[in-house]
Order: C-alpha cells, then structure tokens, then sequence
C-alpha cells in the first residue's frame, strides 16, 4: 500500500522544500519515495539542484541511501497528463487524436478552472497505482490553490456528469436546442463557420470518455480520503498567518479529513534564558583590540544577539499561537541560514523532521 503525504500551507512557507525533505527523509529510511510538485515555479528541481524536472519521475542521486530507499521527483506537466488521460480513456486511438486535435480542447486542458489541480490528483493516481513506490509526497501551490486540489475531484466530476454532457448535446434542450435558428446563425457569422462544428464535435468527443474520466473521479476523491494520506500544513515561523491555517483546517474538516501534523519552518530557537555570559565573551574578547574597532565590533555583535533573541522570542510566541488556535503542537523546522539548495540541504532538514513520520503505518508494508 502506497501512503501519500499532502504538504500544503501558505505561499512562500516552504512547502516545496519541506515535501523534498520528506521525501528524502523517506528513501533515507530504506523507502521507495517519489516526490511530485504541482507548484508551476520550478522550485522543486532549485531544491533538489538539478537543472530540469519533466512529467515523468526522475530519479534524484542521494548519497548513502541504503538497501531498497530511492528517491524520484517529478514536476506536473498539465497538457501531457491530460493527453495521457484522454488516450487512456478514448475508446479507440483515432478518437483520442481526434479529440486531442479539436481546438477546443486546448483551451480546456490549459485553461479550466480546477484543471490543474485535477490533473495533480491524475498523476497522484498514475504514481499510486503503478505500485512502484512506498511513499509519495505531493507538494502543493499556495494554500488558495490547494483548498481546490480537495475539491477539483468533485467539481470535474459533477462538470463531466453525464447529464451535463446530455444537455449540451441534446437536440432539443441542449445547447444546440437553445439557440434559436437566427442565433446560430450569427455565431456562425461572427465566429467563423467551423466554430459550432468543433465546439459540438468537443463535447460529443467528450461524452465519449465520461464514463472512464467519471469513475477515475471517484477513485482518486477515494485516494484523498484513505487512511493512508496525511496532510501536513506548512507556516513561517516567522508570521505563520493563522487564520489562513485555521481556514485550511476547516476545510479539510469539511471533507472529514484531518491535519497530520503543523511545520513551522525556519524556526530560530531560543539562545537560552540568560544572556548575559554571551556578552561578557564578547566583551573580553574585544578587550586586547584597538578600542575604537573593538567598540564598533562589540556593538555590532550585541545588536546582532539582541535581534537573534528577539526574533526567537517572537518565532516561540508563534509556535504558541498556532498550537492555540488548531490545538495541536507545532513541529519546528530550522532555518538554513545560507538557504537549501541541494540534497545536502535537504538532507540536513530531513533530519529535523518529526520523528517516526518514516516509521511505516499499520497496513502499510
Ligand atoms: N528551512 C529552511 N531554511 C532556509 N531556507 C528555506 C527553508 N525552507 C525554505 N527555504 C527557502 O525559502 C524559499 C521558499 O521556499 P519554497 O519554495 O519551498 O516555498 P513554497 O511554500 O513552496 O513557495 P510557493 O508558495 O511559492 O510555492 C526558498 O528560497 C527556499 O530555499
Ligand atoms: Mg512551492
């Protein structure tokens, strides 16, 4: 059984990063684990320093992995897994081609609202249901985004009901049936006289694969809601937004799904209660100096101890606060002063991570 881990939060909280660190957490406890981002940037390959990710799983060099842990990435690509759907479903190839060349087609597979995270939770499916990795972990777009990546599902489904796809093409209630005469004449008039053809020939094409798209809706809507998939919210330690995260939870809620855990990445910790033999250091050592520099140096050290602590003051009041307000305890994740942008940067975060998230669940094998 595959277990999915759904990394999502607000923007620029360092979803992308965190779900590469997971990942390699996973194949660094002897776990097959395939990454996927949906998060157009491509910050996916930045983090795990490689030039380029495509549609397809790369595999990802990380060093010491033992016996069986291997660690894949991929980048979604939108158009391709909608043609691979399409061609799957098709009842035959011509029509897949024929519907794959319709220029209406184009514009959906590109432009559909919740399309994207649609064709997110397809490849999610794909990777699943290939059966060759333990773990995979989905990185997600900001968290506005990501509320439709529960829902897409649901709202494609209900697009593609069949009833919907009915009434276009019914000849007297459809789309075709509505329009008087006169007005499809003046379409055909204004937008050119092919239009009408292709945009029934379209949604005729499309009723064709409703069965397959409609049944795969109900499989991966399944997929979201198995035992075997956690989510996991990402927030700056520095200004976690909660109710952004409260609003997320909720959500999930809805869906009767529930947070596996909060990340507060970038978590300075406190540098200790008393900070007064810090600045005694600094003041011997700068005793033997030119006194003008050893001043200047002095000072600039305390400012920056000063900021330090007060900066970890306000990250351990935020860990308080979200804690409050979702009723859990936040798992604090370090920040990287040079940021990360290889796998030894992963690999390092990878270890800060809750333990026994790589322990393998019951049922799990
Ligand atoms: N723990 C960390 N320590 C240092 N730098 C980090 C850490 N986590 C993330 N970063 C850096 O923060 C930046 C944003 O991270 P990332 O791209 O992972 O965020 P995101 O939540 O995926 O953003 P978006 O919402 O735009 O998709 C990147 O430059 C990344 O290297
Ligand atoms: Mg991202």
């Amino acid at each position: 059984m595959t277990t999915i881990h759904v990394v999502a939060g607000v923007g620029g909280a360092g979803k992308t990063t965190v779900s590469a660190a997971m990942a390699t957490a996973f194949a660094r406890a002897g776990q097959r684990a395939v990454v996927l981002t949906i998060d157009p940037a491509r910050r996916l390959a930045d983090a795990l320093g490689i030039p380029h990710l495509g549609n397809e799983p790369t595999p990802i060099d990380v060093p010491g992995l033992p016996e069986g842990g291997r660690l894949d990435a991929l980048m979604l690509d939108r158009k391709a897994t909608w043609d691979g759907m399409v061609r799957e479903h098709a009842p035959s190839p011509d029509l897949a081609d024929r519907l794959i060349a319709n220029p209406y087609y184009d514009a959906v597979s590109t432009r559909l609202t919740g399309g994207h995270e649609w064709m997110a939770i397809e490849k999610l499916h794909r990777l699943v249901q290939a059966d060759r990795w333990d773990v995979v972990v989905v990185d997600t777009p900001p968290a506005q985004h990501a509320l439709d990546f529960l829902d897409a599902p649901e709202r494609i489904r209900r697009m593609l009901d069949g009833r919907v796809i009915r009434g276009v093409l019914s000849p007297r209630g459809g789309l075709l049936g509505l329009a008087t005469k006169g007005a499809v004449d003046a379409v055909r008039r204004l937008a050119g006289p092919d239009v009408l053809d292709d945009l029934q020939g379209f949604f005729s094409l499309v009723g064709d694969l409703g069965d397959g798209f409609r049944e795969r809706g109900g499989g991966v809507h399944a997929l979201l809601h198995s035992a075997a998939t956690r989510y996991w919210l990402v927030a700056p330690a520095d200004g976690p937004r909660t109710s952004e995260l409260v609003a997320f939870r909720d959500a999930l809620r809805q869906q009767h799904l529930e947070v596996a855990g909060v990340l507060l990445n970038r978590f300075v910790p406190p540098l200790g209660q008393d900070l007064a033999p810090l600045h005694a250091v600094v003041q011997d050592a700068a005793v033997d100096s030119d006194p003008a520099t050893s001043e200047a140096v002095t000072a600039w050290i305390h400012d920056r101890i000063d900021a330090r602590h007060t900066q970890a003051l306000r990250h351990a009041a935020c860990r308080d606060t979200v804690g409050q307000a979702l009723g859990c305890v936040p798992h604090p994740l370090p920040d990287a002063p040079h940021g990360i942008h290889d796998v030894h940067g992963l690999i390092a975060l990878a270890l800060s991570l809750p333990t026994g998230l790589t322990q393998r669940t019951q049922g799990t094998q």
